[in-house]
């Protein structure tokens, strides 16, 4: 499926190795999780466009590529997309930053969209939408939507861990979108947690379980 990259780095199997471990706590937790989102942005802006730039060094005048697109935008999908935006910044501090926050109703299970605050003019921009565990995939083919009723032209998915289910409904609703993993694993268990996965990355990202 040419959609999907799985980065399987070892530096990135090794991070995620380590947040998959109960006994890692959450302040090394989010440090993990800040490296690993760097990690897997990396790999995603391959594609960026690059220009000649003329500039000086302490040696000589030289012709060198840089950079010539606008910065992305990083969106994060509450609650725990928001450990990926450090991550994120660290490699483009100028971008942008947005949120999005979802729950699931009780009884449909459908997304319900509690918040959206994106930044302006994000139509012609590179969007990297941030949600760490793609288990059902609902969330993010939501949030997704979101951005493209927003005019974003291009969007880009990434996640420390995926279920074969979260892919194929993202896939399903979305053919024209990349996503970007640490890994997939082999299943959703009957609570819709990822096996073997890391458990409620919101809970390990903050402490709160
Ligand atoms: N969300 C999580 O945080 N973990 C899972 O395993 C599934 C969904």
């Amino acid at each position: 499926m040419d959609q999907l990259v799985v980065v399987e780095h070892p530096l990135v199997r090794h991070k995620l190795a380590q947040c998959r471990q109960v006994e890692t706590e959450a302040w090394h937790f989010r440090g993990l999780v800040e490296e690993i989102t760097a990690l897997l942005l990396y790999e995603a802006v391959r594609d960026f466009p690059m220009t000649d730039t003329e500039l000086v060094t302490p040696v000589t005048a030289a012709t060198v590529k840089m950079l010539s697109g606008s910065d992305p935008v990083f969106v994060a999908v509450l609650r725990a997309g928001l450990g990926m935006v450090p991550g994120a910044l660290r490699l483009f501090p100028y971008a942008r930053a947005g949120h999005i926050g979802l729950y699931r109703d009780h009884d449909t299970h459908v997304p319900i969209e509690y918040y959206c605050n994106l930044p302006p003019d994000i139509d012609d921009v590179d969007c990297f939408l941030l949600e760490p565990m793609l288990a059902t995939g609902g969330s993010a083919a939501y949030a997704v939507n979101v951005l493209k009723r927003a005019g974003v032209q291009r969007i880009k998915v990434l996640s420390l861990i995926a279920a074969p289910e979260g892919i194929n409904a993202i896939v399903k609703d979305h053919p024209d979108i990349k996503i970007y993993l640490a890994s997939l694993d082999e299943k959703l268990n009957d609570k819709a947690y990822i096996v073997p996965g890391l458990g409620d990355a919101g809970d390990r990202l903050f402490g709160t379980a």
